[in-house]
């Protein structure tokens, strides 16, 4: 299989064998990893990482899998280069090519994204938009085939904030890997009815099917995993907690949730998490509305049933599979 020279911008991009096969590499990648086995392919190379968003996993992933790849890299945080306010994405995107070999974006909207992989003549990779996550979805999904052994038959629920960017990846690779997908939340949280019906056909070719219902009950009987993201996430109007708390809080992950569902049904997050009081953001929601964990209870997030620093560890193994195959040179 050839991906060399493609942009990796959104799960949808790619056909089920080729997710399949990537999965497949990132196990390679792990064991040499876990081994020892040097893996230095590319030493002259060079990337660039642009982020326009903070990130502790997706910036030290991208970095240690360009560092163990034998490449040069180069960080640029929101304030240290010219792009968007001095120079536009389209010459931004042209002058970077010329110097490196690849270009990760974290940033807002998709399109910034589609507009740097237009203009770049290499590969593009999105580190996270505001409408998807893809390089989450793919370490999601190798933690979960190792859990389960294989993904046959599984169930992922997703509960929360059923249409940001986690979750519309989440629900992408669950169709394309043939895994039942259920968001569950309030009806103004629901995803986009486009990606879902693309999502929906999807998974009907693959046998699986994808739902959304505000019914924990039924979801806690059948899911397999039970994962949940943020309520608000990086960009959005942080005068929305009040609503967003308001309409999530039934769908916290709590352990009555996961004792509805089958013992060995496991939780996962992507991280950051506000499962306790030990972040500043925390704190001040908990001074603002009394709440001392969010999204997940914090009994929920240090059980044996979470598998989320599995999960934030694979980011690292599945995003060197990304880089690699797109930068392989061809055989
Ligand atoms: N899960 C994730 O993307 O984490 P960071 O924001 O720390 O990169
Ligand atoms: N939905 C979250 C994910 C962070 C990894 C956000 O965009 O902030």
């Amino acid at each position: 299989m050839d991906f060399t020279g493609r942009d990796f911008l959104q799960i949808l991009d790619f056909s089920s064998e080729e997710l399949r096969y990537m999965l497949e590499v990132a196990k390679i990648f792990k064991n040499y990893k876990k081994t020892g086995q040097s893996h230095k392919y590319f030493p002259d190379k060079n990337i660039v990482l642009l982020f326009e968003k903070t990130s502790t996993r997706t910036r030290c992933s991208f970095e240690v899998a360009g560092y163990d790849l034998g490449m040069g890299v180069t960080y640029l945080d929101p304030a240290g280069s010219q792009m968007g306010h001095k120079e536009s994405i389209a010459d931004t995107a042209q002058v970077l090519a010329k110097l490196y070999d690849g270009i990760e974006y974290r940033g807002f909207a998709q399109k910034t994204v589609d507009e740097l992989a237009k203009y770049a003549d290499v590969p593009v990779w999105n580190g996270l938009t505001d409408y998807c996550h893809p390089t989450q979805a793919l370490a999601d999904f190798l933690t979960i085939e190792e859990h389960f052994g294989n993904l046959d038959g599984l169930t992922v629920a997703y509960l929360g904030d059923t249409r940001n960017n986690v979750a519309n990846s989440l629900m992408a690779m669950s169709a394309k890997m043939g895994v039942n997908y259920i968001a569950c939340g309030p009806e103004a949280l629901k995803p986009d009815t486009k990606l879902l019906e693309q999502c929906q056909a999807v998974a009907a070719e693959n046998d699986s099917s994808i739902t959304v219902t505000s019914d924990l009950q039924a979801l806690a009987e059948t899911a397999d995993v039970i994962y949940t993201d943020v309520w608000l996430s990086m960009g959005e109007d942080k005068a929305k907690w009040g609503e967003r708390i308001e309409q999530l809080k039934p769908y916290q992950v709590t352990m009555e949730i996961m004792n509805l569902a089958k013992p060995t049904t496991v939780f996962m997050h992507p991280l950051p998490s506000f499962h306790n009081l030990e972040t500043s953001v925390g704190r001040d929601i908990h001074e603002k509305y009394g709440l001392s964990e969010l999204e997940v209870t914090n009994e929920v997030f240090t059980s044996e049933r979470s598998l989320v620093f599995e999960e934030a560890e694979n980011r690292m193994h599945t995003i060197k599979t990304v880089m690699y195959l797109t930068l392989k040179a061809k055989e």
